[in-house]
């Protein structure tokens, strides 16, 4: 039986490939390279501040399926005219911090099903529970959320979920704890990936493509491992190869 939630031909289009460029030039060098593979793209804060809601809405014509990684934290009023106007472009999926609290969330979630166009599916609504750059020394002690990472990311994912979420953003490591209290049908996407023998950077919480999907999530984020790569569609197809293998 396969270990994944899912055909081992939809392996790309669960790689969403993280479009941190300062500039749209750079961005579709990045998507020329890896054309017809599948992936999903993610427009993080660098891109979108740069290039804006018209390039969102060209790569949504262009066809890929897209995560608007804008991670709304706000009151509740200011949350649902964001999330209001991040559907109206017609992206797949966007997020917002858990720490925002429950009033914040379900403001967000009215505002992405008032924002979706009609006769569309709405985006998925996805809430970051610990960004994967933090470690318990920094959550303790900077952030002021005692005890484990893994206890505040089971706290948050059923906050996130009681609140109407979809799913919540987390370390690959925390997704077998979050499907445990949330079910299986509560998506994980899971950021923090490092192909082995590559760099770690400012992340902390990290695993291998491969083995978060052994371990559950629904989604991986890869950003610097393909994107800054010499060969970036080399990049990729390694990486689907190796999970292909891990199976
Ligand atoms: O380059 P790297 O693979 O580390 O990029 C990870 C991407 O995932 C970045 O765009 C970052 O903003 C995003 N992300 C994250 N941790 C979260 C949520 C999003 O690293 N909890």
């Amino acid at each position: 039986m396969n270990r994944f939630t899912f055909s081992p031909d939809d392996i790309a289009s669960r790689i969403m490939v993280a479009l941190d460029f300062p500039h749209v030039k750079e961005a579709e060098t990045c998507i020329g390279l890896l054309a017809g593979t599948g992936v999903y793209v993610k427009v993080g804060m660098q891109l979108y501040y740069a290039a804006g809601p018209e390039y969102v809405t060209r790569l949504k014509q262009e066809g890929y399926a897209v995560f608007l990684d804008l991670k709304v934290h706000d009151i509740p009023n200011t949350a649902r005219g964001a999330m209001q106007s991040m559907a109206s472009l017609g992206v797949d999926m966007v997020n917002l911090h858990v720490a925002g609290g429950r009033k914040m969330m379900e403001a967000a979630r009215e505002g992405v099903e008032k924002g979706t166009p009609a006769g569309t599916r709405r985006p998925l609504l996805i809430g970051v529970t610990q960004l994967t750059s933090t470690d318990r020394a920094a959550m303790n002690n900077e952030i002021g959320i005692a005890g484990s990472i893994e206890d505040c990311v089971a706290r948050y994912a059923r906050l996130a979920q009681k609140a109407g979420l979809d799913g919540v953003v987390a370390s690959p490591k925390e997704v077998p704890l979050i499907k445990d209290v949330c079910g299986p049908d509560f998506l994980t996407v899971t950021p923090g990936i490092r192909p082995r023998g590559s760099d770690i950077g400012d992340q902390h919480r990290v695993t291998t493509p491969e083995d978060a999907f052994s371990l559950g999530s629904d989604y991986v984020v890869i950003g610097r491992a393909i994107t800054q790569a010499p060969d970036p569609r080399k990049a990729l197809d390694d990486i689907i190869q190796r999970i292909r293998s891990a199976e």
